[in-house]
Parts: structure tokens; sequence; C-alpha cells
């Protein structure tokens, strides 16, 4: 029988006994085993994605890497997971550089990005030998410049650019325009005059550009846009400097089905924009091709996770709404407060049963606008079931936070019948750990 509420992983199913099954697990036992809220990814659906990326790009070039932007999700399995899978590693900070090494992430394929990186974070990129340090700015160049120096070593770095492109996203997620806090920008010879700073950086190696334009990103036009412009670009630092690019990084940003209304481009179409477009703006710039780079992070892991949560109450305001409230809310998610993201939402215990009720998911914190769905049709909502929000293993616990003293939650890997815990939950005793009385 089909669950009539999109987009859960593949594997899911209804059990015989009529609750929501994912990769063999019953997410109702999961949630009695383990606690709520529960982040439950089908972790063969995160490498399928994976394979689909190598997939598309390896059929139509040689020369290319696929870069899990790890901000997206963030623990030592995951980084584990893309070692298995070949998949090079976009980390955004030094926490982000730590939870790779821990996971022994070979190094050189770790790309370390960010607009205000500390000292103490370049130096630590360096120390651990880093494959690249994607420059946000000059003041970061002349810092990274001196910690190499300091170290005696040369740091291979891409540039970033913000080459001017609407994205047709969200404000918030959109960083390719000219306004933006990221990059070096293609206008006013900006770009073009930063290449020489960094040219003559004695400690730095420039191999090539890197453009991210945005997030949740639906049309693949803008790549298309993006590649004819670092090309033009390409050309001009050859003619003024001589600089051969090896590397263009076209960053992330591929869309996902958070509701059965989203329609994502593929992983292939964006591989077939992407390489045909590299492919036509070279030759028309007169360029080899370099390698190049993709750095998916929703498009992995959004699809292949969700959050199970516990209903606590249930209150009908007469001819005004129903508010179903569960343990959790904007301390595991915070993208519908953040940018108005849409979600579903499921009864684990009966997903096949029709909705008796609209009614807002709330969370339990201490906002109003802790609101996880704003319409949930959901069938007979009881304290005591378990409801799912599909579709949030992206930007779901990389951004929970402990708001209202609210642990965070257990993450746990799902795939033929076993759960593993990959995050434990969070305990109270976690939290104060760190405080110190008075006297
Ligand atoms: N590369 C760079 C340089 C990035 O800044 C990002 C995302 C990515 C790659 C991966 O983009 P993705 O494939 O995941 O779209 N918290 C927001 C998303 C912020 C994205 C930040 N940068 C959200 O929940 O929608």
């Amino acid at each position: 029988m089909d669950i009539p509420v999109p987009p859960l992983p593949d594997s899911s199913r209804i059990s015989d006994t009529g609750r929501l099954e994912v990769a063999g697990c019953d997410i109702v036992e999961l949630a009695r085993e383990f606690g709520t809220p529960l982040f439950v990814y089908d972790e063969s659906q995160i490498r399928e994605r994976c394979r689909a990326y190598m997939a598309a790009f390896s059929s139509r070039t040689d020369d290319f890497e696929i870069v899990y932007a790890s901000k997206a999700f963030s623990c030592v399995a995951i980084c584990q997971l893309m070692v298995q899978e070949g998949m090079s590693l976009d980390v955004a900070s030094g926490g982000e550089l730590f939870t790779a090494l821990s996971a022994w992430f070979p190094p050189e394929k770790i790309y370390l990005h960010g607009n205000a990186n500390t000292r103490d974070e370049l130096h630590r990129a360096v120390r651990n030998e880093v494959g690249a340090v994607v420059l946000d700015s000059l003041d970061e160049m002349a810092v990274l410049d001196e910690v190499a120096r300091e170290q005696g070593r040369r740091q291979r770095v891409l540039l970033r650019i913000t080459p001017g492109i609407e994205a047709h996203t969200h404000d918030y997620i959109h960083t390719g325009k000219l306004d933006s806090k990221f990059g070096v920008c293609l206008a006013e010879g900006v770009a073009l005059e930063t290449v020489g700073q960094v040219l003559k950086a004695e400690h730095l190696e420039l191999t090539g550009f890197h453009a991210h334009i945005g997030s949740q990103i639906f049309s693949l036009e803008p790549y298309r846009k993006t590649v004819a412009a670092m090309a033009g670009f390409m050309a001009d630092c050859r003619r003024k400097y001589g600089f051969d690019c090896r590397v263009l990084d076209v960053g992330g940003g591929l869309g996902v089905a958070y509701t059965e209304e989203d329609e994502p481009a593929s992983v292939d179409d964006l591989a077939e924009m992407i390489v045909a477009a590299a492919r036509s703006e070279m030759s028309r710039v007169d360029l080899p091709m370099p390698r190049l780079i993709v750095e998916p992070g929703r498009s992995i892991v959004a699809g292949a996770g969700l959050t199970a949560y516990e209903i606590e109450t249930v209150k009908t305001i007469p001819g005004v709404r129903t508010y179903v409230a569960v343990n959790g809310g904007m301390s595991d998610n915070l993208r519908p407060m953040l940018y108005g993201a849409s979600y579903r939402a499921l009864i684990a215990d009966r997903p096949g049963a029709d909705p008796t009720v609209t009614a807002a998911v709330a969370g339990k914190h201490c906002e109003s606008g802790d609101i996880l769905v704003k319409e949930a049709p959901l069938p007979d909502p009881c304290p005591g079931d378990i409801l799912v929000t599909p579709a949030t293993g992206a930007y779901g616990y990389s951004m929970a936070n402990n708001y209202n003293g609210q642990p965070r939650p257990a993450v746990l890997f799902v795939t033929n019948g076993k759960a593993r815990v990959v995050i434990r939950r969070e305990s109270c005793e976690d939290m104060v750990r760190l405080h110190e009385r008075l006297e």
C-alpha cells in the first residue's frame, strides 16, 4: 500500500502491522527504543545519492570531484561513509574539519570554506594538510599566506568568486548575487585584481576558482550562466596573468522535494548541464577543460532523513485551529522559522489511515512561531502517537540547538532492518558540562 505523504525514503512502506517502516525498521519501535525526537537516516539512500553523483559525472568527464558539503549533516559516521563512497568533503569551520579528521577523512580531499575563518582555523587546516582552502577575501589571503610561511608549507587555494547570478531561491540562502558577504565579485574587475594579489602570495598556490550561487535551486539555467561567467573570467586571467586555471568548482545547491509540490531536477540533469556548459564555454574561450567540482549537501542527505516526534498535546480552538504539539520543534528544525520552509507530517502508527483533521504541528518551544507544519492533514492525532516529518536530513541536526534547555536528539542510520546510533542523544548533564558554578 502506498503511503500518502511523500517524500519519505524510497525504502519506506507500511508494515504488516500497519505502521511506518523504513529500511526494514519499524519507526514506532525505534522511537520507543531510542526515544524522541529522533533523526532516522536510510543509510543506503545516502549511498545511492553519492553513487548517482559519481555515475552522472564519471559518464561525462574524466576529471571531476564530488565534494559532500558536510554543513548539511556532519558527524563522524557520515564522514566515514563519504570516504567509502569516494567523495571529497567541504568543511565550513574548524569544527567540521575536526569532525572529518576524527573520522580519518583523507585530508587531501578536504576543502575548507568560510568567509571569516580565524587564524587558528587556518592554522589547523594547513597543519593537517587539507587539499585546498577556498579563499574568500584578501584579508584571509594575507593571514593564510603567513600561516603557511610559519609552517614552511605552500597551501593550495581556490578563490571564491561571486558571479552575480540570480539563482531564484530564498534570499537567505542565495549567495551568488553581487550583494553578498561571500567571495570576491566579478563586477568592476574586483576578482581579476584579487587574482593578481593571490598569485603574488609566496606561500599560496592558486589552482582555480569556486562559485556557489545558492541553495535549494530548482532551475538549472543559473548553473549554465555561472559556468559561462567563470569561463570568461578564466580567459581574462590567462590574458592578464598567463594563469592556467586547472579547477572550476561550481558549488552545491541542487534543490530537493520537501513536499509533493517540489519538483527538483535530477542529479543527471545537473551533471549534463554543468559538463555540457563547461565543454562549450571552454571551447568558446579556447581553454582546456578544467577539473569540475560540485559540492552537494542537501541533495545527498535531505530525502534520506526523517524526524520522529512524540505527540504530547492536542488542542482544538473551536472554529479556529487544532494544534498538535510535539516534543521537539525549532531546536531540531529551524528551517520553517528561518526560511518559511514547508514540510509534511504523518503518524507513524497508522500512515495509511485517512485524515480526520487538518492541524498545525507545533513545537514545544516558548515562541508562537515554533510551528513545524502549518497545515497537516492527520488521522485522529492523539498524545503518545509518533509523528514523523519527512525530508529533514539536511540542515536539521546541523542547525539543532539547545533553546529552552532542549538536549539535541539522537541520530540513527537504518539499513536492512538494523538501526545504528551515529550520534547519541544529548543529556541534560551534557548541556551543563561546560557551566561553572559561582564560588
Ligand atoms: N558549497 C558551499 C560553499 C555552500 O555554502 C553550500 C551551502 C553548499 C556547497 C551546499 O549547498 P547544498 O547542496 O546543501 O544546497 N541552512 C540552509 C542552507 C544553507 C546553505 C549554505 N551553504 C537551509 O536549511 O536551507
